[in-house]
């Protein structure tokens, strides 16, 4: 019999990308028919590998798979996949790094400048009838402004140039990077106290961790500019969304745009129907190019692993292959 693997959801309009791939060593795709728990064992459970995109996989759920080798996740960040469980039943943990670094950073400007400009206050006015410059006042000169970048790794690494070519200065918080890479990139490194006290627009970047959950919270609201706006393509959860409702409440910051939601969709966020807020369905790393190079990758990774090779990005590597191949099969 072939290979076997399931894929516990997707938001994509086919799997084909991935198909092609895993077609070359013969291996089949199943589908959960929901992102359900149930759903995603009945065809994980089985399963040489699994390719998964935003649906939790728990140590639970990792324990019932009998055959698998491999979690590839079909993006940059893992938070949804419980690495330690994987590690102690010998599943190696991939992820893409590296397929949407210019879609990303795209979207992060174009949030920004939706922001700087009220683009979406103005055209919801004029399709509502209201042809009135005047309504979209007051709107700074970006050239000058300061962006201040939380977490210095690839995506932010290419916000930066395109950031400056519109005479933002930017500064840059991430405890983890070597000063010569702000340094080459004519980005100056500040504590994470001066980002907030000088950026007229804070750009969250970091991974979603234990430390940088809630790590945009009512104190932290509190030392930003009034007529600053929060801008996030990470992860919904490093933002604490009530304490962020309060905040525009009080005036404590000018705006915010978000790709990201703590949930997703959202039912009864706060930050529903406000002006000042934008919103956009996690699609900040979407291009037509970037999932099919997101696929390739994904699906790459799974073949490594099943023919007994190396993978190129894996996240618990202390699980070699050799040591998933000894996994009993049963
Ligand atoms: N919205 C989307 O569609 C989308 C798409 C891709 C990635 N993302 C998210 O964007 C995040 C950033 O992507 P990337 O490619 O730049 O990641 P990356 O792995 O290249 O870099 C992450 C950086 O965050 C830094 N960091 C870690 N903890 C920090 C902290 N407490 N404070 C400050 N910096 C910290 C690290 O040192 C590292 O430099 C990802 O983790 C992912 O969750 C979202």
């Amino acid at each position: 019999m072939g290979q076997l693997v399931a894929v516990a959801d997707s938001v994509f309009p086919t799997l084909d990308p991935a198909r092609a791939v895993l077609s070359k060593i013969g291996a089949e795709l199943s589908l959960a028919n929901q992102p359900t728990p149930q759903d995603i064992i009945k065809v994980a459970r089985d399963a040489d590998a699994v390719l998964v995109t935003y649906a939790k996989i728990t140590a639970d759920m990792i324990q019932q798979m009998a055959r698998c080798r491999i979690i590839a996740r079909f993006g940059i960040g893992v938070d949804n996949v419980d690495i330690a469980a994987a590690t102690d039943a010998g599943i190696v943990v991939t992820r893409v790094p590296d397929y949407c670094i210019d879609e990303v950073s795209d979207h992060t400007l174009a949030l920004l400048l939706a922001l700087a400009r009220k683009i979406p206050f103005a055209n919801s006015s004029v399709q509502t009838g209201r042809w009135e410059m005047s309504a979209t006042v007051p709107i700074h000169r970006l050239r000058g402004r300061v962006l201040g970048l939380v977490g210095f790794g690839r995506i932010p690494q290419l916000v930066a140039p395109k950031a400056k070519t519109f005479g933002l200065k930017v500064v840059t918080y991430d405890p983890f990077v070597p000063p010569d890479i702000t340094a080459s990139a004519g980005v100056e490194s500040v504590d994470f106290a001066t980002l907030l006290k000088v950026s007229d627009y804070v750009s969250i970047h970091t991974p979603l961790m234990p430390d940088t959950q809630g790590l945009f919270n009512a104190d932290v609201f509190r030392q930003m500019k009034p007529t600053a706006y929060l801008i996030n393509t990470a992860r919904g959860a490093i933002v604490d969304e009530v304490a962020l409702a309060d905040a525009l409440d009080a005036r404590q910051l000018a705006g915010a745009a978000l790709d990201v939601l703590s949930q997703e969709p959202p039912t009864a966020s706060p930050l529903l129907g406000r002006d000042n807020v934008i919103l956009t369905p996690h699609m900040s790393f979407y291009s037509v190019e970037s999932l099919v190079e997101l696929q390739t990758k994904a699906a790459e990774e799974v073949v490594r692993v099943l023919t007994g090779q190396m993978p190129r990005n894996p996240v618990n590597p202390e699980v070699t292959t050799s040591r998933t191949e000894r996994r009993p099969t049963a």
